[in-house]
Formats: C-alpha cells, sequence, structure tokens
C-alpha cells in the first residue's frame, strides 16, 4: 500500500525536492542570507501542507530553526525527526557538470548541491509521513525539527535545545544524514566521529622582506608552519601531540574482528577516488582508520607570494586549518587545549603563533540495545530483503552528543547516502533509488516503533 502510494506520487515528490534544491541555502556564506531563509520559509509552506501543527519559522541569532509537529494522542510513542536544510558552499563551481542548484537527472542520480547533505535525505521524511498519512492508520506522535546552521556548527540549535527541552520531548529520535555501505549491503550507523577545527598564524618579521637581503639570517614563517605540522605526526601515522589519545578507547580483538567484518570492498573505494594506495596509522584497517581512529590533517595551507610570475619574498605571514576527528572519549575542548598548548611550545621564538578554535562537536557511539535501533534494523530488513550492518561513520553531526546530554534521547541514524555521493564535492548526487527507498523504509520504522516490541 504504502509502496503503491511512493510509486503513483514519485514524480511529484521529485518536483517538491527540486523546487529545495533549486534554493542556495549556503549557510557558511552571509551572502546567501536570504536564500537560507527563503528555504526555510519553503520548508515552512511544506509542512502546513502536511497538515502538521504549530508549524513555525523559529528566528536565531543565525539562521531559522523550522519546527513542525502532530500530536495525535498523548498515549502514542513520539518520533522527533532532525535533519538540515542548509548545504555546503558550492566551490569550485568550474568543476560542476551541471549547475549545483539547477538539479538535473543522470544515470538514476539527482545531482545538486544538498541532493544528499541533507536536503534530499531529509525530506524523504515528509514524504514518508505523507504516505502514511494516505495509507495507514497513524499511530504515533510526530515532531519535525530541521536547522539552518549544520554545515557551520550548530550553534543556534545548541542552544535552542537547552532552552526548548520540553518541547522537544520525544521517545526516540531519528536522522537521514548518514551513508549506507553500498546499494546491496545496506547498513545502520552507529558512531560518529567528532570534531576539533583550529586555525593557526605564524607571524615571522613584522613585514614581507627582501629574500635576498634578510633570506637565510631570518626564520621564515612558512617553513617553519610546515616544519611544526610535519612533526605532528610521525612515519607511522601516529599523532604527536602529548595527551591526545589519553581518551581513545582502544577496541578488544573480539570487537575489531566485527568491525573489519563489514563488506567494504577496497579497490572500489581505492577506484572511486582515484588513489594507488590507501594510507594511514599503521596497525589499522581502512575501515577502523574511518570509523573508530582519530585524524589530524590540514584542510588549508596559505601565505607569502601565490600570484603570476616569481616575487623574490620572504614572507612574514603563514596560515593554516587544521581539523581533528576525534573518537569517544575524546573531548573536543580537550583536544584543542592540547594541540594549542603544543603549538605554544614547539613553536621557536623566531616566530610569534596565534591559534584560535572555530566550531567543534562531540563523538558519539549509538546505544543498539533500544527499541529505536530494532525498529530500524527491522524496517530494513522488511524493505531491502537483508540484514543491516552497524558501521562506524567518519563524519560529524555534533548535534547528536548533544541531544543525549540535553535531551537524554539515542539518535537512530538512519541515512541512505552512498560515499560516492560525493557530498561537499562538487557533482553532488543522490540516487532516486536510495531516495525511494529510504522513504519506503522510514515508513516502515515509524511504523515498526509505533507498535508495542513483543
Ligand atoms: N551529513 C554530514 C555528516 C556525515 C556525512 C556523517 C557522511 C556521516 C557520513 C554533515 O552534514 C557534515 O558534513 N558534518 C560536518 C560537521 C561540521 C560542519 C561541524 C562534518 O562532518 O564535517
Ligand atoms: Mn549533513
Ligand atoms: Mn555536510
Amino acid at each position: 500500500m504504502v509502496k503503491e502510494y511512493i510509486d503513483k506520487n514519485k514524480e511529484r515528490f521529485l518536483d517538491e525536492l527540486f523546487e529545495l534544491l533549486k534554493i542556495e541555502s549556503v549557510s557558511a556564506d552571509s551572502k546567501f542570507k536570504n536564500e537560507v531563509n527563503k528555504a526555510a520559509d519553503w520548508l515552512v509552506g511544506s509542512f502546513k501542507k502536511l497538515k502538521l501543527e504549530n508549524v513555525e519559522k523559529i528566528k536565531t541569532k543565525g539562521h531559522p530553526i523550522v519546527y513542525a509537529e502532530k500530536i495525535l494522542d498523548d498515549s502514542y510513542p513520539t518520533i522527533l525527526v532532525y535533519g538540515h536544510y542548509d548545504v555546503q558552499p558550492a566551490d569550485p563551481y568550474d568543476l560542476w557538470d551541471s549547475p549545483p542548484f539547477e538539479p538535473t537527472i543522470k544515470n538514476g542520480k539527482i545531482y545538486a548541491r544538498g541532493a544528499c547533505d541533507d536536503k534530499g535525505q531529509m525530506y524523504m521524511h515528509l514524504k514518508a509521513y505523507e504516505a502514511l498519512q494516505n495509507t495507514a492508520k497513524i499511530n504515533f506522535n510526530i515532531k519535525f525539527m530541521i536547522e539552518g546552521e549544520e554545515e557551520c556548527g550548530s550553534d543556534s540549535l545548541e542552544e535552542f535545545v537547552s532552552k526548548n527541552k520540553e518541547k522537544l520531548s520525544a521517545d526516540v529520535i531519528v536522522i537521514s544524514d548518514t551513508s549506507i555501505i553500498n546499494n546491496d549491503n545496506p547498513s545502520i550507523t552507529v558512531g560518529l566521529r567528532g570534531l576539533s577545527y583550529m586555525e593557526v598564524e605564524l607571524t615571522g618579521p613584522n613585514r614581507d622582506l627582501h629574500s635576498g637581503t634578510y633570506g637565510g639570517a631570518v626564520n621564515n614563517p612558512i617553513n617553519q608552519l610546515c616544519e611544526i605540522i610535519s612533526s605532528l605526526k610521525d612515519k607511522n601515522g601516529v599523532i604527536k601531540i602529548p595527551g591526545f589519545y589519553d581518551k581513545v578507547v582502544n577496541h578488544e580483538e573480539r570487537e575489531r574482528d566485527k568491525i573489519n567484518k563489514v563488506p567494504f570492498d577496497l579497490s572500489e573505494f581505492k577506484s572511486h577516488i582515484d588513489i594507488g594506495d590507501t594510507f594511514g596509522e599503521n596497525g589499522f584497517s581502512t575501515v577502523e582508520r574511518i570509523g573508530t581512529r582519530p585524524t589530524l590533517d590540514v584542510n588549508g595551507i596559505w601565505g607569502g607570494y601565490t600570484n603570476e610570475g616569481a616575487k623574490t619574498v620572504l614572507p612574514s605571514k603563514a596560515y593554516a586549518k587544521i581539523s581533528m576527528r576525534l573518537v569517544s572519549n575524546q573531548s573536543s575542548s580537550e583536544i584543542s587545549s592540547l594541540f594549542t598548548e603544543h603549538l605554544n611550545k614547539i613553536c621557536p621564538k623566531s616566530c610569534k603563533i596565534k591559534i584560535t578554535e572555530h566550531h567543534g562537536g562531540e563523538p558519539c557511539v549509538v546505544n543498539t540495545n533500544t527499541k529505536g535501533y530494532r525498529s530500524a534494523y527491522k524496517a530494513f530488513q522488511e524493505v531491502w530483503k537483508k540484514d543491516p550492518v552497524p558501521t562506524f561513520d567518519g563524519g560529524s553531526i555534533p548535534i547528536v552528543a548533544l541531544f543525549k546530554k540535553e535531551l537524554l534521547l539515542d539518535s537512530i541514524l538512519m541515512g541512505f547516502g552512498l560515499d560516492e555521493d560525493a557530498i561537499h564535492s562538487p557533482n553532488e548526487s543522490y540516487g532516486l533509488f536510495n531516495f525511494y527507498k529510504g522513504i519506503e523504509t522510514i515508513t516502515c520504522f515509524y511504523q515498526n516503533f509505533a507498535k508495542d516490541e513483543e
């Protein structure tokens, strides 16, 4: 029944999603502020069409949060859906085969910024609820909370959650903003990494110098920054910041075997991103390096002369943005302090160092011994005819740890994206198969959760 409904309405579902994908809701860049607001308005309209109640666009210091609910009966269980309508910047535009905000279908996939992360995945929940409204008796309450700042740190949402515990009270949270292994091997995410994101500014002399008259006698901050960065990891891929691994959970052999049993295809992994070999911490598999081990990576580095031709200059400044992905039980603020202390200590007197912290987030591990997890597990079995595999994803959704802390609720990370969907990259895509199958799986999850457990 549900399946037929989805099938009958599939073109319209897609047309609607395309309307949202056309809105350039880039949260990180203030140039797009109006567009972000437009996306929030569009969602308000969609929730109203679904006849949800208390549909609100909630103003914040940053971008608005869209909230909607349908409380049918106080005795029913309540499901809180979280998602985000903001997207990453689409740069570099010239690497897109079709414009990022003109959604296009090619090879069974939707190409657009946000197709997978997270407009396409978040919208599946609205369509799943619509499908049930038209085909079933709904015996659960639903609350939607869709934010516009996930891609830049969820600052406003953190405040909103802490101040609105009553409003957000629920029995489970469900989020579709992660990926599955592949379309033959569905999976449920049971862990996400946290994040510390730092910016380093190194100053040598007080102005750019002639690299002949001064070179060799004055420390070059770019050379020095490179030296600092390369000292942060040894040849075995081990991060050398004192105390960095103190709180990392070392999984037992049995647990590691289980983690490594996932049907992960290494040669496909390499060929998708065109690399000759993988790289990382010795003694750990690729699956472990991504899911259960922390990282330290330079995200950007700049300074000195980079325009046409050669300019003989000894630069005054050098900069780098460095991110560390964290695993449980590391704490973002602790790691940021360890990083800052260590760099301050190793920076020689010949340079001045300034370190600032950008947004961070805590790692999370999902408790699988819950009704929510079992409901998701069964939904995958029913719709995909396969047992889903629990996986540890490498990305971060910082608000999940906060949900646990403030609302005391576990989140079910039921995403349907694929690694090759190229989220945050040019030519982001989302498979039509994943979109429709995801809607069906979500309807199943909602209904399983509403049932009493045997
Ligand atoms: N949806 C992603 C996170 C994700 C992607 C988790 C794939 C698991 C698999 C989310 O939108 C994201 O990009 N998060 C940021 C967090 C940051 C901006 C605080 C990230 O991971 O870089
Ligand atoms: Mn996302
Ligand atoms: Mn993202």
